[in-house]
């Protein structure tokens, strides 16, 4: 790309690191001094700048500023498509299409506090439909779009979503449980239906409203609504180690967060062509794919094509990427893909690189200064976080298999059980002291599983880890079900509820099993209904029957038949019995599993 709306001679320049605060780490560990409410000037706020009772609009500080200022035309957003179709916004033009959907969604009966989905491949529709919606003071929700029928109702119903946008292909897996969708008002899709034989009708569209007309005829004037900084910005849902998925409520104070840390971890500066290869459908992709880069101002490459060694390293090569941000289970498809197709490619744009999602090996660490000069700088936080919580930043040393530092104003801690601190080196709970800008506000509807992730003045993470006497932070591992595989966060208990619809499993309970390029895969054991015969057929059609109906990244990719599963005498599933066998452990305390 010839372009020089980026000089790269500039970006060298100030490839210096933005500073962090000179005692910064005293902030992590004491959390004492530092203020959240220093920085607000970095943002701008539309009423008294207090981080409790102001009032900001997230969509307004990562567009609109922008396009009132010089950065109006610069470039916000450079889309590649898979087929390399290539289209380029700069923050005016995402500035009036964003406020073009906030009409179209008010003109559809749309009001602040309405649920609105999306549910769309890597398309900039995402980023003008995400946008418009918090404009408008709606709750923007987004959809992974290998999502099936089943992932999609539990989402839909349990938020009451009244608005979708989607495709005309992906609306078929709603249409399959519309009518459990009593509260969806309005689907929209982005892509009209062929016209059939017959002039002026179309093939079936029931019920489906398109965007492209909508848009055609709706003004690029709007008066962003003036939300207060607890009101609710967006809304994903994750999942826990028991129950369907969790409905994380974020504010839009978070964008506060969003904002520091794009610039004092990934260091973007104005010259910056920054990409994140996170899907928008999780936590990362929303974060740091769309608000925190462009509230700094940055230059976004969204690239919608499947994971590539060679057309990866294109990319960096063609936009001249300086800032790349991707996850283990990638970095180690792209060790496995060899560093001869990194060298022939020109990298050397690249300035930092980063990685999040599950434990970054050091080995991937390694490889990296050899394929790219550079050491991947690994971050830890999670959807409930709403931003990097802990990290390594490029203005200190990297610590090989670290997760890093606390962000300054970030209290984290390691204790036990009964909440107790543990010293250095201790294996312990990772914790942290509620209040940070981007954590969540709610779990959508159901007070209780918010209020149990608090205990002894602490938010629990649910990881295991341990702290140096350094102060820097080590990944140990879930101290719950949750499975990771390939950085995405699996509730066993939803593959369990869509095995056993299938109509020859009378039980099953599922686990993470450790895999050496995913982190782990989903590992699946099965009590069979009577009458039905253990097979490799079973097996696949099972494994079928989940992809489609859940996800495709949901289902099991190993499957193992089982007379019995443990259970306690209350009936409930032993995972940890089933994780210990299948990795030839002790299986520790057996004494409440039924005889
Ligand atoms: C869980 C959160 C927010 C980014 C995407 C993941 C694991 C996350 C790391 C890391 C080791 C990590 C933890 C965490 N995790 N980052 N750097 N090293 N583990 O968000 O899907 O909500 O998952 O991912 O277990 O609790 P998420």
């Amino acid at each position: 790309m010839a372009e020089v709306e980026h000089n790269f001679e500039e970006v060298k320049k100030n490839a210096g690191a933005f500073k962090l605060p000179a005692n910064f780490k005293d902030y992590g560990e004491a959390g004492k001094g530092f203020k959240w409410e220093d920085h607000l000037k970095e943002v701008e706020w539309f009423g008294a700048p207090d981080l409790k009772n102001g009032s900001i609009n997230a969509a307004y500080n990562a567009v609109d500023r922008h396009a009132k200022g010089w950065r109006a035309n610069k470039i916000a957003l450079y889309y590649e498509a898979a087929d390399g179709r290539v289209e380029k916004y700069s923050y005016a033009e995402l500035s009036a299409l964003s406020n073009k959907f906030a009409n179209v969604l008010h003109k559809l009966g749309i009001r602040k506090g309405d649920r609105v989905f999306i549910f769309l491949p890597r398309v900039p529709q995402v980023y003008v439909c995400f946008l418009g919606a918090l404009k408008l003071g709606a709750i923007a929700s987004t959809l992974f779009s290998a999502f099936g029928p089943e992932a999609l109702r539990d989402r839909l119903a349990n938020s009451e979503a009244k608005m979708l946008v989607t495709t005309l292909d992906l609306k078929k897996r709603v249409d399959e449980v519309r009518a459990e969708l009593p509260a969806l008002s309005c689907v929209m899709t982005i892509d009209k239906p062929k016209p059939v034989a017959q002039e002026g009708s179309y093939e079936d569209s029931e019920g489906q409203v398109s965007y492209e007309d909508e848009m055609a005829s709706a003004s690029s004037e709007f008066s962003i609504a003036k939300t207060g900084v607890n009101d609710p910005s967006f809304l994903l849902y994750t999942s826990g180690s028991t129950g369907k998925p969790k409905g994380v409520v974020h504010r839009h104070g978070g964008i506060v967060q969003q904002h520091l840390t794009s610039k004092w971890v990934l260091d973007l500066h104005d010259e910056d062509v920054y990409w994140c290869t996170a899907d928008h459908g999780w936590v990362t992709g929303i974060a740091y794919n769309l608000l925190g880069p462009l509230s700094v101002g940055a230059t976004c490459v969204f690239y919608d094509g499947r994971f590539d060694a060679e057309t990866w390293y294109k990319i960096i090569e063609k936009y001249r990427v300086t800032v790349w941000y991707t996850a283990p289970t990638a970095i180690r498809m792209l060790m496995k893909s060899g560093d001869e197709l990194a060298r022939e490619r020109d990298l050397s744009s690249l300035r930092h690189i980063y990685s999040v999602g599950e434990p970054l090996n050091p080995e991937a660490i390694r490889w990296g200064m050899k394929a790219f000069g550079l050491p991947f700088h690994d971050t830890w936080w999670q959807t409930e976080g709403g931003a990097m919580l802990i990290t390594n930043f490029p203005s200190v040393p990297v610590r090989l298999g670290s997760m890093g530092l606390p962000f300054p104003g970030v209290q984290a801690g390691i204790v036990d059980d009964e909440g107790n601190e543990l010293q250095p080196y201790k294996e312990g709970n990772l914790v942290l002291r509620p209040g940070w800008p981007a954590m969540m506000t709610s779990i959508w509807g159901d007070q209780a599983r918010f209020d149990a992730y608090f205990k002894n003045g602490w938010y629990l993470t649910g990881d295991k880890a341990m702290r140096d006497k350094d102060g820097y932070y080590w990944f140990i591992g879930r101290a719950d079900d949750v499975i990771k595989t390939a950085g995405e966060r699996v509730g066993p208990f939803e593959v369990e509820s869509a095995l056993v619809e299938h109509p020859a499993v009378a039980e099953a309970g599922v686990i993470g099993k450790p895999d050496a390029l995913r982190g782990e895969i989903i590992k699946a054991f099965i009590v069979l209904r009577a009458g039905f015969k253990a097979s490799d057929e079973l097996k696949e059609e099972i494994s079928k029957f989940v992809k489609t109906r859940l996800s495709a990244h949901e289902y099991p990719r190993e499957i193992e038949f089982t007379e019995k599963l443990p259970k306690t005498r209350s009936g409930k599933i032993m995972r940890r019995v089933l994780r210990a066998k299948e990795m030839g452990l002790p299986t520790g305390d057996l004494s409440t599993l039924e005889d």
